[in-house]
């Protein structure tokens, strides 16, 4: 990581299309904003990223993104206060996640200094467009991948690291409910399943797409080994409860360290609600339901926030799980988001104003 960093230079566009844009009806990714991020990495370094005009971008049809899938991205948001003061969400540990998905699929790593001055710089330029309605907020996707070309199967000499932004609502429309897959696999040991690379999501698509079909909205791995044990869901990471205790599942090199989760056990654990983080079999889950000590489970990811499950499905059986007052999924996220957005304290340190 030889790069040293010049001032940011901004291209800004000549007419706006935030006009266009209906903040009060924001689905999930799909408007984005008038500028991008680009930075390139050429001849063994990062060159100084760009703030340009929202545009597609030009690759030769020989580049190794397209044939050998090198690309990796993150998923965080910017929150703006009631004063229009703009947070970030923990940064520093996108940044380092970014880093470590690079260096398992053999993409160079890009500074703490890029990262981070890019995303301001570009975060300042698009400020009029981060939504201030509640439940909506800047979506931010940086992303890398190889721009150089060839068809030999080995690491490019050439990448891009990109930042686009998508002002944004809820994931989810409504209820989740989701299918214990026994079948597929998201990821084996000794793979990429902790990366956050594109073929870790495009491999679920089809899975998915079948458990769509029958009526559920995602699908809960179960490890590749056994199928025996929870892992996570496509796009977050999950939380049991049984009875009054919070548990979910450990990290590996099969499951995304998501920065939701180890921030509900903290905030969990700070509630004096008891957490435990171990292995979490199927069989106990559909025990758990049957008997009726399976109060709740839910989702927890940066683009999921906190997202209660309704049901889950296994083995052609559905369960339902019970509708509570005062759900730990409603308590942690009113927590998380209140801080998120700067309505309370942060004792842990977790905002970063802009
Ligand atoms: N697991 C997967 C597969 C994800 O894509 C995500 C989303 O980023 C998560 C878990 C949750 O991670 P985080 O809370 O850092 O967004
Ligand atoms: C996120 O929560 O930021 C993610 O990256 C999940 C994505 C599949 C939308």
């Amino acid at each position: 990581m030889n790069s040293t960093m010049q001032k940011i230079s901004i291209e800004k566009v000549k007419e706006s299309k935030i006009d266009q844009v209906d903040f009060n009806n924001l689905a999930f990714g799909s408007v984005f904003t008038d500028h991008m991020l680009v930075c390139d990495y050429k001849n063994g370094a990062w060159e100084t990223p760009k703030v340009v005009p929202y545009q597609p971008i030009s690759l030769d049809p020989s580049a190794k993104i397209f044939h050998y899938g090198q690309s990796i991205f993150e998923g965080m948001k910017a929150y703006k206060d009631t004063d229009e003061k703009v947070w970030l969400f923990r940064p520093l540990d996108n940044h380092k996640r970014l880093n470590i998905s690079a260096k398992r699929m053999s993409i160079p790593e890009i500074p703490e200094e890029f990262f981070m001055e890019g995303l301001k710089t570009l975060l300042e330029v698009e400020d009029k467009w981060i939504p201030q309605t509640e439940g909506s907020s800047m979506y931010i996707r940086p992303f890398m991948f190889a721009s150089g070309n060839g068809f030999h199967a080995s690491p490019a000499n050439a990448y891009k690291f990109m930042i686009c932004l998508a002002p944004s609502g809820a994931y989810f429309s409504g209820k989740v409910k989701v299918l214990i897959e026994e079948k597929y696999s998201r990821s084996a040991n000794g793979g990429v399943g902790y990366a956050k690379t594109g073929g870790n999501y495009a491999g679920q698509f089809y899975p998915t797409q079948l458990a769509v079909e029958k009526g559920y909205n995602q699908v809960i791995w179960t490890d590749d080994h056994s199928h025996e044990y929870i892992e996570e869901a496509g796009a977050m990471n999950i939380f049991i409860r049984i009875n009054d205790t919070l548990i979910t599942g450990p990290t590996s090199d099969r499951i995304l360290d998501g920065i939701t989760r180890k921030s509900i056990l903290q905030l969990a654990e700070k509630k004096g609600i008891a957490t435990e983080v171990r292995k979490i079999t199927v069989t106990e889950v559909v025990e758990a339901a049957k008997n009726g000590s399976l109060k709740e489970m839910f989702g927890a990811g940066t683009a999921a926030v906190v997202s209660p499950i309704s049901a889950f499905g296994y083995r052609d059986v559905d369960y339902d799980l019970p509708e509570l007052e005062d759900s730990y999924a409603s308590q942690i996220k009113k927590d998380i988001t209140d801080i998120q957005y700067n309505r309370s304290e942060d004792p842990f340190g977790w905002r970063v104003g802009l």
